[in-house]
């Protein structure tokens, strides 16, 4: 179940059910690697290697503003930013630590980014790893560069969780208290299971319950996802598409699908596995119509810069957006009524939205809706479709449709398919339905 939360802080994560879609954009010091943000646990890598990424990181191109305001055309109400990844390197200016973007580039880049969204008008989130394979008390575990060390199972007495769990509740309370409201908390991830002769790290490791309530003490509207090995108030599945509105105990949760456009989160250059711009659409309708969010991930380049393939998405889904955003945000699952093969539904108050994932021949017929629909139209340019109900005992003819089931509402639908990555029909519900 999720935590308990009080009035004032289900009143507070309203917005969230709201906004529907947003931005994670994983920065760092990988990204000057290249090739993916588990480039050095993949690599084996020691910190004395990995750290030189830090002297070579060079933020140059990045413009928070800019990416604020690409996931705000791209019809995103929020947006989340890697404070700190699992290889330990800090995007703020953190006084428990000089690997940090400040001691080493002179920019608080958390900093820079709240301000940016603020601006922009965007909810605020952050991300952060409780996993630190920088920091020397951090005990050597499954996921850790240094598993495969002849001396890695030995007994490392000089690596104490405590000593780790101060870090790491400090440098919460140092995001918490120092960047004015943060509206979203994305911590990432617990492995409380054992593998390979090591055991994983879970709630009691990472003192989940001390450090969730200091979360709510220290800014009490804030949401906290699930990855602290305690209840928080949403569930994030990760690259997959749930196949229905999530539920824990049977009773449906909030939840946020987490994904890539091409599998990495952090800058991957020669990855090309890039999801098509209409697939992204349709992930985003599908997550709407099963009531969850989409938060939705950039990797910017070793410089900072927004890539030219992850713009091109953002603008691809902005455009949809620009002329579709009524049946996602404020939307949710159309609960009790039956889509059509080939669509997909979402409900927002009197209105109906029905995405067709493919465009039919000439009419569209809606089970249960006749009698109940009063104006339908094309959301793309607003323009009406004729409405119908056939009488069910009609034969079809060399040249007529014939009858439908009683109770179906029949669209005429015109032959060509509107230019849009994934067309929607408005229906506008008697107050009957609402
Ligand atoms: C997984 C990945 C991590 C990424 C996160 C995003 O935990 O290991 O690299 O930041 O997913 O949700």
């Amino acid at each position: 179940m999720p935590r308990p939360v009080t009035p004032e802080q289900a009143a507070a994560h309203a917005w969230f059910d709201h906004d529907r879609f947003g931005l994670f954009v994983h920065y760092g010091i990988y990204s000057v690697a290249a090739r993916h943000e588990w480039v050095m646990t993949r690599e084996r890598r020691t910190v004395e290697d990995y750290e030189k990424y830090a002297e070579f990181f060079d933020p140059d191109l990045f413009d928070a503003r800019e990416i604020a305001r690409a996931a705000k055309s791209a019809g995103m109400g929020y947006a989340v930013l890697t404070t700190k990844h699992h290889d330990g390197f800090c995007l703020w200016d953190s006084a428990l630590t000089d690997y940090t973007s400040q001691a080493h580039q002179g920019r608080d880049l958390v900093r820079e980014w709240v301000d940016a969204l603020r601006a922009e008008g965007l909810r605020v989130g952050l991300y952060h790893s409780l996993i630190d394979w920088h920091h020397p008390d951090f005990p050597y575990d499954f996921h850790h560069p240094r598993r495969d060390d002849p001396d890695a199972h030995d007994p490392h007495p000089e690596r104490t969780m405590e000593e780790y769990r101060r870090y790491l509740h400090g440098q919460v309370r140092e995001l918490l208290t120092g960047y004015g409201t943060i509206d979203y908390l994305f911590f990432d991830f617990s492995y409380p299971w054992k593998l390979e002769g090591f055991t994983g790290k879970g709630h009691d490791d990472w003192g989940s319950v001390e450090l969730l309530d200091m979360c709510t003490r220290l800014q009490p509207g804030i949401l906290v996802n699930d990855r602290l090995d305690i209840p928080g108030d949403l569930v994030t599945p990760e690259q997959y598409q749930p196949s229905a509105p999530m539920t824990l105990a049977g009773r449906r949760v909030r939840w946020e699908a987490c994904q890539t456009l091409n599998g990495s989160w952090g800058y991957d250059r020669d990855n090309t596995d890039y999801k098509s711009h209409d697939m992204l659409v349709r992930m985003l309708v599908d997550t709407v119509s099963k009531d969850g969010n989409l938060i939705l991930n950039i990797g910017p380049d070793a410089r900072g810069a927004i890539t030219a393939a992850d713009r091109d998405a953002l603008d691809a889904i902005g455009e949809w957006m620009r002329l579709h955003r009524a049946s996602i945000i404020g939307a949710g699952a159309a609960d009790g009524f039956t889509a059509p093969a080939g669509t997909v539904l979402t409900r927002r108050a009197d209105r109906l939205y029905v995405h067709l994932l493919h465009w039919p021949f000439g009419h569209l017929h809606l089970p249960d809706l006749a009698g109940r629909v009063r104006f339908a139209r094309l959301l793309n340019d607003g323009s009406e479709l004729p409405m119908s109900v056939l009488p069910p005992d009609k034969e079809a003819l060399s040249t007529d449709l014939g009858g439908q089931p009683e109770g179906t509402l029949t669209l005429t639908l015109p032959v060509r398919r509107p230019d849009a990555l994934v067309p929607v029909i408005e229906l506008y519900l008697d107050d009957a339905d609402e």
